[in-house]
């Protein structure tokens, strides 16, 4: 019996020491690497999720529908997927507490999205038409992520940042490869094959032109959850206030 208690208490010692929490450093407020190496943890822990704090992972993503009104062309993508979140990270961290701004770069060296896609509108020059599957690999996106903050007490009077609003930018630097199944419902071949080869070809473009709301959608669930993670790491062990 005593030897079963004993047994119990160290294993609740044992999960409890193992639960894999961040390891923050207090940074100094000019300590940009220390700080870019908490923010980069953050980030990190909000795309692989915490089942202890009850947050999910967003690596991979899923997104039921996503809408693109763009002024001269619209889409929508539906039961989109998204991967490749957790090989990104965090670089260029500025937080600034009196102006109540976070700005952060994020580096992805692939990103792969799929599902069904709904286009119709001119892509830069070309005629684009169609429904069905299609799937994109991005190479080296360089995103930039410019936030507003709140500074907010919990009740034990410590104080946390939280992202208020967010705005992401980005752009591809090694390439992107687009597969869009049955452009033209499939009654244009050769149209079809043109606009594939122009929307690979010229894929820096492209990107800047469509990437927008899924920017917009992606980054609205990653900063769900790094609001959810930041409940949880008060602001003096992110930085010295
Ligand atoms: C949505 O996508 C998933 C994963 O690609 C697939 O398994 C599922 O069948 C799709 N659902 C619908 C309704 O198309
Ligand atoms: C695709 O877009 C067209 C025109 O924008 C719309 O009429 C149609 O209902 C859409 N189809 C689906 C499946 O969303």
């Amino acid at each position: 019996m005593f030897h079963i208690i004993i047994a119990i208490i160290f294993s609740v010692f044992i999960s409890v020491q193992s639960v894999p929490t961040p390891t923050f450093q207090q940074c100094k407020k000019t300590d940009v690497t220390c700080l870019n190496g908490n923010i980069n943890t953050i980030f990190q822990k909000s795309i692989k999720g915490d089942q202890d704090l009850g947050i999910k992972s967003v690596d991979p993503m899923h997104h039921k529908e996503i809408d693109g009104q763009l002024s001269v062309i619209e889409y929508q993508l539906y039961n989109s997927t998204v991967e490749g979140f957790s090989k990104c990270e965090v670089v260029n961290t500025k937080l600034d507490l009196e102006k109540r701004e976070l700005n952060f770069r994020v580096l992805c060296p692939v990103l792969v999205m799929y599902g069904v896609y709904n286009i119709s509108g001119t892509l830069i020059v070309m005629p684009i038409e169609g429904h069905g599957d299609y799937k994109i690999v991005c190479k080296g996106y360089d995103m930039q992520v410019e936030t507003d903050i709140m500074i907010q007490q919990d009740n034990n009077g410590m104080k946390h940042i939280s992202i208020k609003y967010f705005k992401a930018d980005g752009e591809l630097t090694e390439g992107m490869t687009t597969d869009l199944q049955n452009l033209f419902g499939g009654k244009q071949p050769q149209l079809a094959k043109d606009v594939l080869k122009f929307v690979n070809e010229n894929w820096g473009p492209v990107a800047k032109v469509l990437q927008g709301p899924v920017f917009g959608a992606n980054y609205g669930k990653i900063v769900k959850n790094i609001n959810k993670v930041l409940k949880h790491v008060p602001l003096n062990q992110i930085i010295e206030e």
